[in-house]
């Protein structure tokens, strides 16, 4: 099938190259001419394992390319996806500038039937603003060309997004369409071979579905880490409470764990986004208020931790900090936690140096040349002369430190870890103080 892919980032490219892997022939367009010539020459503009290989692959066999020519975009796919960015506007709703710009370019440009699938996260009622926004633009040239507007929500994590794309949960068509909906049935079938994964359901539902997913995950977050909080005051353990909850079934130990709050791209703007859209609807959501609420005060929960023991004033300290990824397996920083952290730790006079296996590139950009940060290279180097560890990004290799050489880099033998990444009993017996999420402090 002919696919074309509308924004090329984490979703969109990882679309494109998965599809393309199945055979398809697909292009990828950006408005960002700088990530469609990294592309171009070989590379990939972002860190996800193994999409390297299946770009390669794709545009080597010459089933997957690039561009920024919209036209050129517009004529090569029957099926247009539309994956660009929709950052939370000001007031929290999601901002559908990029994706009604998209459909706009679509319907001023399209010559036959195209089945349009919105694959951005979208609020409930924008298939509807994309319908509109294609027919308007077919009525100025007097166009009756036919298309179909699809909800495809994605559900892929990154730092795993290859394999969720191949081997997918559940695929959810929302469309009202049947050309359509056999178009999406053909081109997700070999996504689903030994087992029908696709569910076709309303385009309202369709949409709603995606935000209710990530709402119910940052909601087991959130409830955690609020358990986390009272388990310390009373004495217990976070970490043994989840294994004694997540054995009973309908509970499971997914998505259960304590930590420094939850960050990237997604569950922070897309719970913004639903409070706003049940807000407009005269529907609290009363709940989902409370999971935000939570999240924000439980980033801040580490830099308490270290002001409770250096003091409010942390001028002349200076702090290893291992982890800026919102989480491991990606160089993603939209919301990390580590942004609030460093914040918080800056503006109280404190020095950093970081270390993060690939974002620190990323973190570059964002901080610029922040005199208060530096950067190692290994989590090792990162240590040398800082008063205390602050761990915020549970990456593999953060997970069997040599605790001696932490003892001996730090001035003040104390972990801070957002993670609980450690049995608490071996870094005291290594001679570290350990603070972590949830357990007693050691
Ligand atoms: N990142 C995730 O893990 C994830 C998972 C599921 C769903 N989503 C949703 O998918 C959507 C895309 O997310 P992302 O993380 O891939 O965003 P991203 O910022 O990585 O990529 C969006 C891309 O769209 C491009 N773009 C913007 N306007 C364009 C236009 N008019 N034409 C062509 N390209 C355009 C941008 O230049 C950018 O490269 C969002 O709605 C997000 O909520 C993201």
């Amino acid at each position: 099938m002919k696919v074309s892919v509308v924004g090329t980032g984490y979703v969109g490219l990882v679309t494109g190259a998965c599809l393309a892997e199945m055979g398809n022939d697909v292009l990828c367009l950006d408005v960002d001419p700088n990530k469609i010539r990294i592309l171009e020459e070989g590379g990939i503009p972002i860190h996800e394992p193994g999409l390297d290989k299946v770009v390669e692959r794709n545009v080597k066999a010459g089933r997957l390319s690039f561009t920024t020519d919209i036209a050129r975009a517009v004529a090569h796919g029957t099926i247009q996806f539309i994956a660009v960015g929709t950052p939370p506007d000001e007031d929290g709703s999601a901002d559908l500038q990029y994706v009604l710009a998209a459909a706009r370019n679509i319907g001023r440009l399209m010559t036959d039937y195209k089945v349009i699938v919105d694959k951005s996260t979208v609020p409930v009622g924008t298939a509807d603003k994309v319908r509109a926004a294609v027919a308007d633009e077919l009525a100025k040239r007097g166009s009756d060309v036919k298309y179909a507007v699809v909800s495809n929500p994605e559900f892929l994590k990154e730092g795993a997004a290859v394999d969720d794309f191949m081997r997918p949960d559940r695929i959810v068509v929302g469309a009202d369409d049947e050309q359509a909906i056999l178009l999406m049935r053909a081109l997700y079938a070999p996504f689903q071979r030994n087992h029908e994964r696709l569910i076709v359901m309303d385009v309202r539902s369709a949409e709603l579905t995606k935000y209710a997913a990530n709402a119910m995950l940052a909601t087991r977050i959130s409830f955690m880490n609020e358990l986390a909080l009272l388990a310390e005051k009373m004495g217990a353990d976070i970490e043994q409470v989840r294994l004694g909850i997540g054995s009973d079934q309908r509970i499971g130990t997914h998505f259960l764990y304590a930590g420094c709050g939850y960050g990237g791209s997604c569950f922070p703007k897309d719970v913004k986004a639903l409070i706003k859209t049940a807000h407009g609807a005269d529907q609290e959501l009363l709940v989902l208020k409370a999971v935000e609420d939570a999240n924000e005060r439980q980033k801040t929960v580490l830099v308490s931790k270290v002001v409770k023991r250096f003091g409010a004033d942390l001028k002349g300290k200076h702090f290893a900090l291992w982890g800026l990824a919102f989480k491991p397996n990606t160089d993603d920083m939209r919301e990390a936690t580590s942004r609030v952290v460093l914040a918080e730790l800056f503006e109280r006079g404190a020095t950093v140096t970081a270390y993060d296996p690939v974002a620190m590139e990323e973190a570059r950009r964002i901080f610029g040349n922040d005199a208060h940060l530096s950067y190692a290279d290994s989590p090792n180097a990162a240590l040398q002369g800082a008063d205390a560890l602050i761990i915020v990004t549970e990456w593999k290799e953060f997970r069997s430190p040599d605790f001696d050489k932490i003892k001996a880099s730090l001035k003040t033998p104390v972990i801070f870890d957002g993670r609980n990444l450690y049995e608490p009993s071996l870094v005291k017996q290594a001679g570290l103080s350990y603070e972590s999420i949830g357990r007693q402090a050691v």
